[in-house]
């Protein structure tokens, strides 16, 4: 299966920082599937750059309303008209800040479906439900309620605690974690569950990520703060496993 690299900007970079970024990334890395999900107000411009590369933009959120009296948010046809093929949905920041329940990240993945993006959901628990060993119970909750019935799409494990932490969650958990992901989407999704790439997510850096990336079931990475810089980003792409 081939990796994805996905780097989400979050509320980060102006235009002159937005076009650095791009040109320094628009050749993209053989061997993987690289995509950048900058802020929205830079989508377009991102998009122009990266047009003919082989690098994929995305949006990091959408509404599950195609249209309408929804101030401040954005819809997924506004995201795909803008350039974007995918849309990163329910990362924890924004079940944090937003407070967005699993069924409103599935609506939006449906949002996304029918606009013609791929959705990346993002599952993962906090510290505290992982010191009480309730890891794989919060993860198995949040796959059940955030994935449509026919959920086509990325899941990025992401636990909480290693999100800009810059300590990753250690190779055995995230193998533990993604066997535990695979299983269930094969329970939800008999037909291609198999197929589905799942991101792991949380301080990927250049120095772990050959490790991360080289686990079973690791299907890429979806990468926070070392996608804002060029250099680390495309170490980390270039470190996916060749497929
Ligand atoms: P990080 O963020 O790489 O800065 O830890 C990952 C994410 O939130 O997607």
């Amino acid at each position: 299966m081939r990796q994805l690299i996905a780097g989400n900007w979050k509320m980060n970079t102006v235009t002159a920082e937005a076009a650095a970024l791009a040109q320094a990334l628009r050749n993209g890395v053989p061997g993987c599937d690289v995509l950048v999900c900058p802020p929205a107000t830079q989508l377009v411009a991102v998009a122009g750059i990266l047009a003919g590369s082989p690098v994929a933009v995305g949006g990091q959120d959408c509404h599950w309303e195609a249209k309408g009296a929804h101030t401040g948010d954005i819809s997924a046809p506004m995201l795909r008209d803008a350039g974007a093929s995918w849309v990163i949905l329910g990362h924890s920041e924004r079940r944090a800040n937003h407070a967005e329940l699993d069924e409103t990240v599935r609506e939006k993945a449906v949002a996304a479906a029918a606009a013609g993006l791929a959705p990346i959901v993002c599952v993962g628990e906090t510290d505290e439900q992982r010191s009480a060993g309730r890891e794989t119970e919060v993860v198995g909750w949040q796959l059940a309620g955030s994935l449509p019935k026919d959920f086509a799409g990325v899941v990025a494990y992401e636990p909480i605690w290693a999100i800009g932490s810059g300590k990753s969650a250690t190779e055995e958990d995230v193998e533990t974690m993604h066997a535990f992901i695979r299983a269930e989407l094969l329970r939800q999704f008999p037909e291609t569950g198999a197929a589905m790439r799942i991101l792991y997510g949380g301080s990927v850096k250049p120095s772990n990520a050959a490790s991360l990336l080289a686990l079973p079931d690791v299907g890429g990475a979806l990468v926070g703060g070392a996608s804002l810089v060029a250099q680390d980003f495309l170490a980390i792409a270039r470190a996916a496993r060749p497929g």
